[in-house]
């Protein structure tokens, strides 16, 4: 397994390229399989999750052509035929649970893995089955997987979703878009991915009313068409690089290639650190202020304060002046990383789903294990940030969610070395 050595110490100057988003391709990825015709994606990233979901579609038959160098991924549903999602595959990747919604909801029978949990804890699927039984569909469990069969049309009906899940509205409208009669969604998930994946159904002939709101109300259509469309950029890669630039006096990044509007109010929260953070279209300029503020925040469904980015904004805390507090209230045990950070000499300990940070307090190197991919990347920002070297172990889970992470880094003055296994 690869590890990381990163030599700490070093200011970040210079210009980052935002890549395409992992969560909002992995749901318009599986809509392909929706389409009667090819469909081709821009700005898709090169990463395993890709990787990974591109071979789901092929173990049921599609044809997928990645052109990792141009980021293109060209996909044809027309020759699907096996309508199963094995275990092996969905274990390594929780999003493969997709395929029960693309499949049922185009060819009317799926069989498909129940998805494993994860490193931080259980991640249940029951809205997704219990929104798919409200809507008509036959769900069955089977030593370990799901079973789902529908008629050429069903009732559809309304279904609300509590705790609101990107993954159960995602699933939810790949299910629902050419069986249902009517069917509507409450407590729809708003994050951009799932109003992507809307865009993307809508423009292919699919009828949703309510994108972009918590209602979504779906009407069945008969057929839906190829075509080409581009993904959008990676909003919590752009957050990650954004609380980098503000965790270390004298780093000064320009990201480009952004989409501000997908970040909610997390400029303004980040800008409270006292970091300098300047708007302008597609470019975002981050500075870092000689003196961190402690900022405590608490995650919520989008617009909130993203899940996906709580383990780098405590990490970022333990170089701020000051008591402050992480809360996740999506996530309750997503907590992996702070015994980590604690090696390398953070202030910080967990109270149920609350972890308090005393800074700021010097980092000193140390080797460090990821445990998931968005703990994993906490600990690259504090080890660029402490005295000395850092080894950070297991570094695959980096290469699931960020493209060339160390190339990116080092072009702006990190000092990371990749060692891979032997
Ligand atoms: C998506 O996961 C993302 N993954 C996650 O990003 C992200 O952390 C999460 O949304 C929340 O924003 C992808 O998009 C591929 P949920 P998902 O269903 O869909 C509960 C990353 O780092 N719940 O919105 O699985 C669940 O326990 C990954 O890129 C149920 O109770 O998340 C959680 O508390 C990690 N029953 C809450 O909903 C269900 O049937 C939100 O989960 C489904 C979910």
């Amino acid at each position: 397994m690869d590890k990381f050595i990163i030599k700490g110490g070093h200011p970040l100057r210079g210009t980052i390229k935002i890549s395409g988003s992992k969560n909002a391709a992995l749901p318009i990825i599986a809509g392909s399989l929706l389409a009667d015709e090819p469909v081709t994606i821009h700005n898709i990233p090169r990463l395993q999750d890709i990787y990974t979901f591109n071979n789901v579609l092929r173990v049921v038959g599609a044809k997928v052509h990645f052109d990792d160098q141009n980021n293109v991924v060209h996909i044809d549903p027309t020759q699907v035929s096996y309508l199963e999602a094995p275990y092996d595959l969905v274990r390594k990747m929780r999003a493969s649970f997709y395929m029960l919604g693309a499949l049922v909801g185009k060819h009317g029978y799926a069989k498909v893995s129940l998805p494993g949990g994860c490193a931080w804890g259980p991640r249940p699927v029951d809205l997704h089955l219990k929104g798919m039984e409200a809507m008509g569909i036959t769900i069955s469990l089977d030593k370990g997987y799901v079973i789902a069969k529908a008629k050429e049309t069903i009732k559809g009906g309304e279904f609300t979703l509590n705790p609101s899940s990107v993954g159960a509205t995602v699933n939810l409208l790949l299910a629902s878009v050419l069986r249902a009669e009517e069917f509507t969604i409450h407590n729809a998930a708003q994050e951009p991915d799932v109003v992507q994946l809307c865009n993307f159904l809508a423009e292919r002939g699919a009828n949703i009313d309510g994108i972009g709101t918590s209602t979504l109300t779906i009407r069945k259509t008969n057929s839906l068409s190829g075509g080409e469309v581009y993904n959008d950029p990676d909003r919590i890669e752009l957050g990650t690089y954004m609380i980098a630039g503000a965790m270390y006096p004298g780093n000064d990044l320009t990201l480009t290639g952004c989409n501000a509007a997908h970040l909610g109010n997390f400029p303004e929260q980040l800008r409270e650190t006292g970091t300098e953070v300047n708007i302008d279209g597609s470019i975002i300029t981050v500075k870092a202020p000689e003196v961190l503020q402690p900022v405590s925040i608490s995650t919520a469904i989008y617009p909130g304060f993203p899940t996906d980015l709580q383990a780098q904004w405590a990490s970022m805390l333990t170089q701020a002046s000051g008591e402050s507090t992480v809360t996740d209230t999506v996530y309750f045990d997503r907590f992996s990383y702070v015994p980590e950070l604690v090696r390398l000499g953070a202030d910080m300990h967990n109270e149920q789903n609350t972890v308090k940070i005393i800074g700021k307090t010097p980092l000193t190197g140390a080797s460090v294990m990821s445990t998931d991919l968005r703990a994993s990347v906490s600990l690259v920002l504090a080890a660029m940030v402490s005295k000395n070297t850092s080894e950070v172990l297991r570094v695959y889970h980096l290469d699931r969610g960020y493209e060339s992470l160390e190339t990116k880094l080092n072009a702006v003055g990190a000092k990371i070395s990749r060692i891979e296994a032997e």
